[in-house]
């Protein structure tokens, strides 16, 4: 029989426990999971659950109850990053979905459950139920990764294809996001694009065994993303998604989390609502492509649960990328690059011309929005679009400059 004590029963928590109630009675595990305690907020909210006779407020009641395992759902940094620590200081295996926590403290956190020769598993802290750490640190082992391109935020993707296929707006695509449980408390952090710099950081870490820190990340969420956008990415046949690319190259990582433009017909744009793609280069293996639910309370509980699973049949792995060298970090993406340009203007002709003799290709681009001329440009390079953008904006006549990189 394994003891295992839960720390939070909101959306991802009921996901577990329905999926370890479920499987203990079709007998699916060798051992009996019996859960020993429930820490809450507040008992009331969650009379009516499963095991309402576990719940506790008290985390000396929590502590005091048997347990091998200790989960950690609760989705906060300061409480869960005490309550963690004192698990694995007492010797107590750690499942967390916490990025926010991880991203942090990684580091100290790993160490304290390699010092105690404990394990910390956190698959739902990424992709939500896609096996994305496990396939990285056990299956890709052999391989050394070059990149990384993921769609790793459920809520801002679940935003953006209802702003495009449905022409809902921002506020209303958001709360339909909220209500079906997969933005973080704070939606700040999902629309923001930190929720996903976090999740990049920790998947790049592991898969360069480089510290990339995620405030080393060049983040830019989506609120500045407008109708007009998705209007600019259908005329050149593509879709506006919240990208997480990390390169790693001898010259240090490029990392950043921003709105793109990806192809029709590349596997990037087919990826809507809530689900999340994980793509890793790896020297081995070449391209290998994971798709599934990245937020929402199943696909959660789900990875979770096999993390749990995990440490009952004695399978973990030691992390160890979290103390390695902090990685150089390369400000621009290399190679050429592709952009949409919305430039507020009142000399449409002449900005046209400047794009024409700057770049190797260019497209203007028809917009019903009064001043603004709008190019898909080319050139060798983003800082070349970059330093152009830099000095048209000198021009009296020039007021703002939109750009929009486009991904190959
Ligand atoms: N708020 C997160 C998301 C939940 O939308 O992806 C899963 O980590």
């Amino acid at each position: 029989m394994i003891k295992i004590a839960i720390m939070g029963y909101g959306v991802v928590g009921s996901g577990l426990v329905e999926l370890i109630d479920e499987n203990r009675e079709a007998k699916k595990c060798n051992e009996e999971i019996v859960i020993t305690s429930i820490l809450v907020r507040n008992k009331e909210k969650h009379k009516n659950k499963n095991h309402s006779e576990v719940l506790t407020t008290d985390i000396e009641e929590f502590f005091s109850k048997e347990s091998d395992i200790v989960v950690e759902v609760m989705g906060e940094i300061t409480k869960s990053l005490i309550y963690v620590k004192r698990a694995l200081n007492l010797k107590k295996h750690v499942v967390t979905a916490n990025k926010d926590l991880l991203a942090e403290y990684g580091e100290e956190l790993f160490e304290l459950a390699n010092e105690n020769g404990v394990a910390l598993k956190f698959e739902a802290s990424i992709g939500g139920g896609i096996p994305v750490i496990k396939s990285l640190i056990e299956s890709l082992e052999g391989n050394n990764i070059n990149s990384i391109k993921a769609i790793l935020n459920g809520t801002t993707n679940f935003i953006l294809t209802k702003m495009d296929k449905e022409k809902l707006s921002y506020e209303e695509a958001l709360k339909e996001a909220q209500e079906l449980g997969f933005a973080e408390a704070n939606p700040e952090a999902d629309v923001m694009g930190y929720d996903a710099a976090r999740k990049l950081s920790l998947l790049s870490t592991l898969a360069f065994r480089k510290k990339v820190s995620w405030k080393n990340i060049n983040i830019q969420g989506i609120t500045e993303v407008e109708s007009v956008d998705f209007d600019y990415a259908d005329k050149i046949n593509c879709k506006v998604k919240l990208l997480c690319i990390s390169n790693n190259s001898d010259e240090g990582v490029y990392a950043t989390v921003k709105p793109v433009l990806v192809e029709n017909e590349s596997v990037l744009a087919q990826i809507n609502n809530e689900v999340n793609i994980v793509i890793f280069n790896g020297d081995s293996i070449g391209e290998i492509i994971l798709i599934g639910k990245g937020a929402g309370k199943m696909p959660t509980g789900s990875a979770v649960y096999a993390d749990v699973l995990d440490i009952v049949n004695k399978r973990f792995t030691k992390i160890t990328a979290f103390k390695r060298e902090e990685a150089k970090i390369i400000e621009n993406l290399q190679g050429e690059c592709s952009a949409v340009l919305r430039i507020e203007n009142s000399k449409e002709q002449d900005i046209i011309k400047k794009c024409a003799n700057e770049f190797t290709f260019i497209q203007v681009l028809q917009t019903q929005i009064e001043g603004e001329t709008g190019v898909l440009v080319k050139a060798n390079s983003e800082i070349e679009i970059d330093r152009f953008i830099d000095g048209l904006l000198a021009n009296s006549y020039v007021k703002s400059i939109k750009k929009i990189i486009k991904i190959d």
